[in-house]
């Protein structure tokens, strides 16, 4: 059930939605106004293009009341996109006490603003959001990674996991880096777009976070061990039938970067035809 409703009051049968439509399920009825036959509903992606195009606040769909989206208004400057894109950097020293659960749960509602493939909106965040939590997880993580070790069972291309193992237990933790949160992203397998959509939402939470004072680093030491223990996503919780492609450690950064880094640079192939 879409709940696709018209304010016959304000709408101005302008057919906004009905060109915008990415399915075309829209129609006009007798006197112009739009609607969608029960037959088409089940062809509605979700994405509320509709609701977001309409220059008259007129639509609703999915129970949504126009008038509580943010306007298009409230949009920042290039320049201070820019500046985010630019200034953000890996987080690799955190302070000691965590981030506020208001601030992780406002991350997580804007993340999941973020596109989808079909829309299809099918990602779990799996979240450490207390210390206590990450550090009963990291020596879970490195008890896994030392059985593994002394069962002989890692893949020669993950050797160097030894190493890592060794600085840890000398006190220096290269894979979780001392940090206080943990996100994962993962979908259940073959529907859509699974792994680009867990990119896509782990970096829109990564600037997100930026923004909001939150540092992050990416983890592919965490995504390999997804990769050849897999048992570690048992731990965490992780739905046996999902891809877990991709981690992110956030925390309060212990440093401040005063600058951007200078990378411009880029390849690019420009086809001739
Ligand atoms: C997919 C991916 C995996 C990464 N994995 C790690 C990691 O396991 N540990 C780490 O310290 N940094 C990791 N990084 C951070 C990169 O080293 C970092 O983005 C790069 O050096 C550029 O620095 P910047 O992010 O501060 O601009 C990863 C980055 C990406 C994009």
């Amino acid at each position: 059930m879409l709940e696709f409703s018209i304010d016959r009051k304000k709408c101005r049968r302008c057919s906004l939605c009905m060109e915008d439509c990415p399915v075309s399920i829209i129609e006009k009825d007798s006197e112009g106004f739009p609607f969608i036959t029960k037959e088409k509903e089940k062809l509605c992606l979700k994405c509320q293009h509709c609701l977001a195009i309409c220059p008259d606040a007129a639509l609703s769909i999915l129970g949504k009341n126009p008038d509580e989206s943010m306007p298009a208004s409230d949009m920042p400057a290039a320049k201070q996109v820019e500046a985010l894109i630019r200034n953000r950097r890996s987080i690799r020293h955190f302070k000691k006490n965590d981030v506020e659960f208001e601030t992780i749960r406002s991350l997580l509602c804007v993340t999941a603003n973020c596109p989808t493939g079909e829309n299809m909106r099918a990602l779990t965040f799996t979240i450490i959001d207390n210390r206590e939590d990450m550090e009963k997880f990291v020596v879970k993580a490195y008890g896994l990674l030392e059985k593994r070790i002394e069962e002989g069972t890692l893949p020669e291309r993950f050797r160097f996991y030894a190493a890592l193992l060794r600085r840890y237990k000398s006190g220096r933790d290269i894979i979780f880096r001392g940090a206080p949160h943990l996100i994962v992203a993962s979908a259940p397998k073959g529907e859509g777009t699974p792994e680009a959509d867990c990119f896509i939402a782990l970096s829109y939470f990564d600037l997100y976070a930026y923004s909001l004072k939150v540092g992050t680093v990416w983890v592919g030491f965490l995504a390999f061990m997804f990769e050849f223990m897999p048992e570690i996503k048992d731990v965490l919780g992780i739905p046996a039938d999902h891809e877990a492609p991709y981690a992110l450690l956030f925390g309060k950064a212990k440093y401040k970067y005063p600058r951007g880094v200078q990378r411009d640079d880029f390849r690019i192939n420009r086809p001739e035809f």
